[in-house]
């Protein structure tokens, strides 16, 4: 995409990637991304916030060209990870008189990853300002949204806050603006639950600290641009709450239809009894998806076949995930089915010491599940809505 004027005197020059299928090696990118980076012109000085990734480091050059910018006397680094950070070096070395701008601890990492020399950095505090001319930086610390250097930069007079990763979304945008960018919300539920889930404490405490500025323009690093901050302040104040929904989440695998049985069994016995629930086959789920509905399920069930004397491999990466990813669930249960011996509660137990949850009697049977098998599922489906209620989240 072109540099795209904000206003005036600000601008996107960052790069749309339609094409990425994959982050980190790990995420899913049904709808592609953007590296969003910003360029702030003031009537002494000329500042970049955040860069792109390398792949696109063309078309990051393209639109400082655009807007006629040859040189720079800052590039601001808000987060050391290489999709934003990878050309801070190459950009910052391009003009002698290009100096880095970040804090002590972002400095320590660019300087270990991207081996850029110490005389190149400004080390900067929470809090301080950077005079561009007409226009005013302001450097607001923001660890652990996800990284422990991380910062956003505010454009004092545009009332104009980069978050860099915090409140973005991976989503190639069609339109700059997320009011006028269709599937914002869901790719931003989804964003959250994949990057930021695992870090709810600090999400809230960097979220009261915004609402305690005037934000007018919030632009993440990835995804499109808030006009109305308010639109996504809102939801992840949501979604980082302590309070669950009347949701059940199921992850399973199933090798010979005995699995199946019992997750449609226990599925169609909790939707009688008025609880939502999102079952997810791990062989052809989408893991972003999964992500996205942990965020508020009161309940996550795992479903797993036997595999050797432990649960299927592919039920033991939902639950290590699941693990990683702190959802705020309050119950857990297993159910299950093996052909000679496993220890598949005892095995999935012992991987979630991460989830604050209470175990509800699970059902592992053999073989394919018999007559007093559904009856012990339809047990569980009475004891999860009785958690449920006692929480206050069903009737
Ligand atoms: Fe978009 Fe943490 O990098």
């Amino acid at each position: 995409m072109a540099a795209h004027k904000i206003k005036e005197n600000l601008y996107f020059v960052g790069a749309i990637d339609w094409n990425r299928r994959l982050f980190d090696s790990l995420i899913p990118l049904p709808d592609g991304t953007s590296y969003n980076a910003y360029l702030v012109k003031g009537n002494d000085k000329t500042a970049l916030i955040d860069t792109v990734d390398p792949s696109k480091g063309h078309e990051l050059l393209a639109n400082l060209n655009q807007v006629g910018v040859s040189k720079l006397d800052y590039v601001i680094a808000n987060h050391a990870e290489q999709d934003h950070s990878g050309l801070v070096g190459k950009i910052a070395s391009l003009d002698p008189r290009t100096k880095v701008v970040t804090n002590a601890k972002c400095k320590e990492f660019l300087r270990e990853h991207l081996l850029i020399p110490d005389d190149k950095f400004i080390t900067i505090a929470d809090g301080e300002t950077l005079p561009l001319g007409g226009k005013t930086l302001q450097f607001v610390f923001a660890p652990w949204v996800h990284w422990p250097e991380t910062m956003f930069t505010y454009v004092v007079e545009d009332n104009a806050l980069f978050t860099c990763d915090f409140l973005g979304s991976h989503l190639a945008p069609h339109n700059m603006f997320a009011e006028n960018c269709e599937g914002f919300h869901d790719a931003a539920k989804r964003y959250y639950a994949e990057i930021m889930m695992p870090f709810r404490t600090s999400v809230r405490k960097h979220l009261e600290r915004i609402k305690g500025m005037d934000v007018r323009i919030l632009g993440p690093s990835h995804g499109p641009i808030y006009t109305n901050p308010a639109s996504i302040t809102g939801a992840y104040s949501d979604w980082a709450s302590d309070a669950v929904k009347n949701e059940v989440v199921l992850p399973y695998v199933s090798m010979h239809g005995s699995t199946q049985k019992m997750v449609d069994h226990l599925t169609n016995r909790l939707v009688e009894r008025g609880i939502v629930v999102k079952p997810f086959d791990l062989v052809v789920t989408d893991l972003g998806k999964l992500a996205a509905a942990l965020v508020d399920a009161a309940t996550i069930v795992i479903g797993a076949s036997a595999v050797l004397v432990g649960p299927h491999p592919q039920a033991i990466y939902a639950t290590y995930l699941a693990n990683a990813l702190r959802p705020k669930a309050r119950f857990a249960s297993v159910i299950g089915s093996y052909g000679w011996g496993a220890k598949i509660v005892e095995t999935i137990q012992a991987m979630i010491p991460n989830l604050k949850v209470e175990l509800v009697p699970p059902v592992v049977v053999k073989g394919y599940p018999k007559e007093q098998d559904l009856e012990a599922l339809e047990k569980l489906a009475d004891g999860i809505l009785e958690k449920h209620k006692s929480i206050g989240i069903a009737g």
